[in-house]
Parts: structure tokens; sequence; C-alpha cells
């Protein structure tokens, strides 16, 4: 089915929306954020307070809007300046999502979890995820500060290019914004590390799922690429060492699976979310932030994976190792990821 257009009601709502995107209850999701209520005590037992996301009080349900169920198309746009050694990183773990013969655990059993959400007739989420066309946008067409508006800009400016535009694929293409460390975006830090939403016709020309993630490796490291970095306000904590060798690109992938995973089961904001109030939609990553292991919850990351040089993991992909969060399993009824004990 092709997206509707967006209701003016959204577009209305959709500032509000945005501020509160990772608005979730107290029982779920952990991130170091600035401004949280969180103390050392709960630091040290946050962990057996919450289990796995598990609880009673989710109740994830199905809105009756559109799924990506065909094979989906991730178009990257690289803003700012970017090694070829990242954009590596980040396209090996794309392309993982589908790489079925990658040792387990692995991104490919991690993406199952997500497969397992349907639409109304039935058909699952896609198994196929693979990168598309690329753009590029070295020169900060938009500037070094992008607000939420601004951003869908830069996605205007990549699909209307006058060379190589991105191709405009609505029912299976997720359009995904990275900034480079020295970008500045609207929240980034404070209450997000990265979001999604759909284009305006207004603005774009189209309504175009898309997402964006930024590199927070010199902006907030301790917040958005934790646990690789530990922001000094919590005492006693100890950063991970990543298993790619760059801190903010490894958290990134994290982000991005996040992102993806939550635009696949809810491109338009109006298929799978918790929560009695459309404007505040937690999805299936939000549930689940900060989980990566066993007994994770909290402040706890749960039981993750150290190879021969001591950097953290959770699942294997193409070439490479990653860190990535865990997803609401709705037929489990909590968080789940192909490194569970009880898998
Ligand atoms: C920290 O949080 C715990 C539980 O949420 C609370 O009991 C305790 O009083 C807090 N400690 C401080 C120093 O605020
Ligand atoms: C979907 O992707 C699979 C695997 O790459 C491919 O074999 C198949 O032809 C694709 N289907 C469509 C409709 O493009
Ligand atoms: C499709 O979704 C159903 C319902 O959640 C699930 O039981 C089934 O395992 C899914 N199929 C695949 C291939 O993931
Ligand atoms: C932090 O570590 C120091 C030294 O090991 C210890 O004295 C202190 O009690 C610890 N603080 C907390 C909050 O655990």
């Amino acid at each position: 089915m092709p997206p509707a257009p967006p209701p003016t009601a959204a577009q209305t709502l959709a500032p509000l929306f945005f501020l509160l995107f990772f608005f979730v209850g107290p029982v779920i999701c952990w991130r170091p954020w600035p401004n949280s209520q969180l103390n050392s005590t709960d630091f040290l037992f946050g962990g057996s307070k919450k289990f796995e996301g598990s609880s009673e009080f989710v109740q994830l349900r199905y809105h009756m809007g559109p799924v990506l169920t065909a094979n989906i198309t991730v178009y990257p746009i690289w803003y700012g300046a970017w090694q070829s050694s990242q954009k590596r990183i980040i396209r090996d773990f794309i392309g993982s999502i589908s790489a079925a013969d990658s040792k387990p655990p692995s991104v490919a059993g991690w993406w199952k979890t997500v497969q397992q959400y349907t639409d109304q007739t039935g058909a699952n989420i896609s198994r196929n995820v693979h990168v598309g066309e690329e753009k590029n946008d070295r020169f900060y067409s938009h500037g070094k500060s992008l607000t939420r508006l601004s951003v869908q800009s830069v996605i205007k400016s990549a699909v209307t290019a006058s060379t190589r535009p991105l191709p405009i694929n609505p029912k299976s293409g997720v359009y995904l914004l990275l900034t480079s460390d020295d970008v500045y975006v609207q929240d980034f830090c404070n209450n997000v590390c990265g979001f999604h939403y759909f284009t305006f016709p207004s603005i774009v020309g189209y309504t175009l799922p898309y997402a964006w993630v930024g590199n927070s490796a010199k902006l907030c490291p301790g917040v958005c690429a934790y646990p690789f970095a530990v922001p000094s306000y919590i005492p006693n904590l100890t950063a991970v060492k990543s298993p790619n060798g760059d801190v903010g690109v490894d958290a990134m992938i994290s982000v991005i699976a996040h992102e993806i995973a939550e635009l696949a089961t809810n491109p338009l904001v109006n298929a799978w979310y918790a929560g009695q109030d459309p404007v505040f939609p937690v999805e299936i990553a939000d549930l689940c932030e900060g989980i990566y292991g066993t007994g994770g919850g909290g402040s706890y990351t749960g039981q993750m994976m150290n190879d021969r040089d001591g950097a953290t993991y959770n699942m294997n992909g193409i070439r490479r190792r990653f860190l990535v969060q865990w997803v609401w399993n709705h037929l489990l009824n909590y968080c789940s990821g192909p490194n569970a004990l009880d898998q």
C-alpha cells in the first residue's frame, strides 16, 4: 500500500512529537542523559531492579498503518566530513542485516525479531535490507547546525540534486542522514542521539521515511557513545573498548539499528508503537534502549562479549563485530536479541 500523505495534525504537532521522541516511562530504556534523575545508587542497583525491559505495563499495539514488507533499500546521505573507513563500518553493518551466513549471534539473527512484525494483511517485515545509492553532502549544504526542518531540506537536496539524485522510493526506501562529528542537530545530546520520521510533501515533495543519526564523538560521547565512552558526572563508570576502533561510529551503529528497526515497523508513525497517544509513540527499539544482553535493564547493559583484543560486542556481521541494542519481541513480550542466553 502506498503511504498516505501525513495528516495535518501530525504536521502541526511534529515539533512537539520530535522533542519527546525518546520519551519513555520510568520502567524502560536507559542512556546517561545529562538531565536525567539518575544517581549513583540507581546506577549500582539499576540492573537488579529491571530485567530486560519485561513489564506488564508495556502494551505495544498495531495501529493498522503500513510497515516495510518489501525489500528495504537504505540510502545513506553522508553530511559533512566522512572518512572512507567510517563509511565502510556503517555499510558493513547495514549489509549484515540480511547476511544469513554470519556466525551466530549475528546481526541477521537480531533482525529476526523485527521480521516478526506484520501489517494488516499478515505480511512480515522484509528480511532483505540493503544499501542503495549514496549521496555525499561534503560541503554542509545547510550549515553545521541543523534543525528538525532543515534536516528535511538536506534530504530534499539529495533527492532533487542535478547530478545523481537519490531515487524516490516511498514504499521501501529508508533515507539515512548521517552527520559528521562537527555537526549539531537540534536536541542532539540533550535528549536524542538520532530520530526517524517521514518527510513532508510541502518541503520535500514526497512522503519519505527517513532517519537522522549523528556522530557524537566530539559533542557528547559520554551520552550518545555510551558505553564506549562514559559521562564524567556518573562516578566509577568505565568505558568499554569499541569493536571497530572508532568510538563515534561504533556507537552510531546501535542508533542506526534502533532507527531502522523502528522505521521498518512504524514508517509513517501509524503502525507499531506503545502508548495511547500517537504524538508520543514508544516504539520497538525505544523499549529496549541500553539493553545489549541477558539481564540488561536500567543502567545495566546486560551480558556482552569480549573479543581477543578486549573489545566489547554482542553480534557478528560481515567482516566485523558490532554492539547493537536489543528490540522488543512482541511474541515474548520482552526485549530480545541473538546473544540472549536462553536462545
Ligand atoms: C538515589 O535514588 C534512590 C532510588 O531511586 C533513592 O532512594 C536515593 O535517595 C537517591 N539518592 C540520592 C543521593 O539522591
Ligand atoms: C529482494 O531481495 C532478494 C535478495 O537480495 C532478491 O533475490 C529479490 O529478487 C528481491 N525482490 C525484489 C522484488 O526486488
Ligand atoms: C511473521 O510474523 C509472525 C507473527 O508475528 C511470526 O509468527 C513469524 O515467525 C514471522 N515470520 C518470519 C519469517 O519472521
Ligand atoms: C568509587 O570508587 C572509589 C574508589 O574505588 C570508592 O571509594 C567509592 O566509594 C566509589 N563510589 C561509588 C559511588 O561507588
